[in-house]
C-alpha cells in the first residue's frame, strides 16, 4: 500500500478539494472571500452582505440583500424543545458544547425525515445560533432568554439578546454593533481550516447540513483552532498577574520542554502575516478609544508581539499574531464573557462552513475516506486466554 499513498500528517501538503470560495496566500498574507479583499469587505459590508456573498457567490443587491435578511428573520423564533433541551445543560459546562448539541439537535426537531430543503436549513442556521448562542450567557447570569427582536440589524439583535435584561428596554451603541459586524466578517470563511475541513468531510457522507455544521463547532472548539481566542485572553491575564514580564512567557514559548505556546501566534498558511490580525488589531485600539475601555492587556499583548516579532527563535519559524490575537481584547470591551469567545468566532464562522458544505455537495464530491501507512504487527496466530 505504500507503494501509492503519501504520508502527510495535518494533510500539511494535500488538496483536500477544488473551491472557488476563499483565496488564502500566506506568503504574502492575502486573503479574498469570492475575489474581494478582506480589508474591503471588512470595511464596507454588513455581515449578513458578506454570508450572501460567500453562499451565493455574489454581492447582492439591496432587493436580494433585503429578501435575504427578511427570510432569516422569518426563521428567528427557535422550537421551544430546543430551548428545553438547552435548560438540561449546566451553566458550568462550556458554551461550545452546548451550542454544538443544540445545532445537533435541530435535524430532530426540523428535520425528523431528513429531507428538508438545505436553503431552509441554512436560514434557521443563520437565525437561530446568535439566539442559541446568548442561552448559555444568560443562564450563567441568572436571567431569562430573550425574544429576537426582527426590527433590528443582525448584530444590533445579537447584542440585545445578549445583554437586555428582560422585560427591560436595551438601547444598542453603534459603535459595539459595528465592531461586532467587522470581527463576524473577518471570521467568516478560512478556506480549508480543521472545523471547514470537518464540515465538508461529514458532510461528504450524506449527513443533515445540521450534522455537518454540529461537528463543525466541535472541532472549532480545539484550543490550537478556534479556542485560541480564549486562551490568548487567559494567557495575556497570567502575564499581567504575573508582573507583566513577557520576557519570561517568550522564554517558556521558546522552550519545547515548557509545553507552553504563545497562544495567538503561528499559522498553518500564514508565514509572513495574518491580514485580519492586522485589521483586528487597528480595530481594537479604535474600539477601546472609542469606548473609552483602557485595557491593560491590550498594552501586554502590543508589548509580547513586539518582543516575539524580534525574536529568532519566532522570526525563523515564521510565526506571527493569527486572528485570535487581538479578537478576544475587543470582544471583552464589547461586554462579551471570555468563554464565549470561541462562541462568537462560530457565529462568524457559520456562512463560510455553509457555503462549504453546499460547494461540496454540489461538486458532487465523493465520501471523504484518507487511507493510512500501516505500522502495526504482522500476522500472528489467536492466543487462547489461559495461555497468555
Ligand atoms: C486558527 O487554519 C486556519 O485557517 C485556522 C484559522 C481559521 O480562520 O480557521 O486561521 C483560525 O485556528 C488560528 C490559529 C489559532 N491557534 C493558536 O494561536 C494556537 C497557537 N498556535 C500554534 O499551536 C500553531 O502555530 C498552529 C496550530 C496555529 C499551527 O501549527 P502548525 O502549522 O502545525 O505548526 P507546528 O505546530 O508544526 O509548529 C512549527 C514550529 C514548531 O517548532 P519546531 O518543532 O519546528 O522547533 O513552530 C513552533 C512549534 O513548536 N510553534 C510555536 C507556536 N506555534 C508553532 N512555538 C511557540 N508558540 C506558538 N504559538
Amino acid at each position: 500500500l505504500s507503494g501509492y499513498v503519501t504520508y502527510d500528517p495535518g494533510f500539511k501538503n494535500t488538496g483536500a478539494t477544488k473551491s472557488a470560495i476563499t483565496f488564502l496566500d500566506g506568503e504574502e498574507g492575502i486573503l479574498r472571500y469570492r475575489g474581494y479583499s478582506i480589508e474591503e469587505l471588512a470595511d464596507k459590508a454588513t455581515f449578513l452582505e458578506v454570508a450572501y456573498l460567500l453562499i451565493n457567490g455574489e454581492l447582492p443587491t439591496q432587493i436580494q440583500l433585503d429578501s435575504f435578511a427578511n427570510a432569516i428573520k422569518a426563521e428567528a423564533v427557535v422550537n421551544d424543545s430546543i430551548v428545553k433541551v438547552s435548560n438540561a445543560f449546566p451553566k458550568e459546562g462550556h458554551p461550545m458544547c452546548e451550542i454544538a448539541a443544540l445545532v445537533g439537535s435541530m435535524s430532530a426537531f426540523y428535520d425528523v425525515d431528513g429531507n428538508e430543503d438545505p436553503e431552509k436549513s441554512i436560514l434557521r442556521l443563520i437565525a437561530q445560533l446568535p439566539i442559541m448562542a446568548t442561552w448559555w450567557y444568560k443562564k450563567s447570569i441568572g436571567e431569562g432568554i430573550n425574544q429576537a427582536d426582527t426590527s433590528l440589524d443582525y448584530c444590533s439583535d445579537f447584542l440585545q439578546l445578549m445583554f437586555k435584561t428582560p422585560g427591560s428596554s436595551y438601547q444598542v451603541d453603534p459603535i459595539v454593533s459595528k465592531a461586532l459586524n467587522k470581527l463576524l466578517i473577518l471570521h467568516a470563511d478560512h478556506e480549508q481550516n480543521c472545523s471547514t475541513s470537518t464540515v465538508r468531510l461529514v458532510g461528504s457522507s450524506h449527513a443533515s447540513l445540521y450534522a455537518s455544521i454540529s461537528a463543525g463547532i466541535n472541532a472549532l472548539w480545539g484550543p490550537l483552532h478556534g479556542g485560541a481566542n480564549q486562551e490568548v485572553i487567559e494567557m495575556l491575564e497570567a502575564i499581567k498577574a504575573d508582573g507583566g514580564d513577557t520576557e519570561k512567557y517568550i522564554a517558556m514559548a521558546k522552550d519545547k520542554n515548557s509545553g507552553f505556546r504563545l497562544m495567538g501566534f503561528g499559522h498553518r498558511v500564514y508565514k509572513n502575516f495574518d491580514p485580519r490580525a492586522k485589521i483586528i488589531k487597528k480595530a481594537a485600539d479604535d474600539v477601546l478609544s472609542a469606548l473609552g475601555v483602557n485595557d491593560p492587556v491590550l498594552g501586554i499583548a502590543s508589548h509580547l508581539e513586539q518582543a516575539a516579532l524580534n525574536d529568532e527563535y519566532f522570526v525563523a519559524r515564521k510565526l506571527y499574531p493569527n486572528v485570535d490575537f487581538y479578537s478576544g481584547i475587543i470582544y471583552r470591551a464589547l461586554g462579551i464573557p471570555t468563554n464565549m469567545f470561541t462562541v462568537m468566532f462560530a457565529i462568524g464562522r457559520l456562512p463560510g462552513w455553509i457555503a462549504q458544505w453546499k460547494e461540496m455537495r454540489a461538486n458532487k464530491e465523493p465520501i471523504g475516506r484518507p487511507r493510512q501507512i500501516y505500522t502495526g504487527a504482522t500476522e500472528r496466530a489467536f492466543v487462547e486466554i489461559a495461555n497468555r
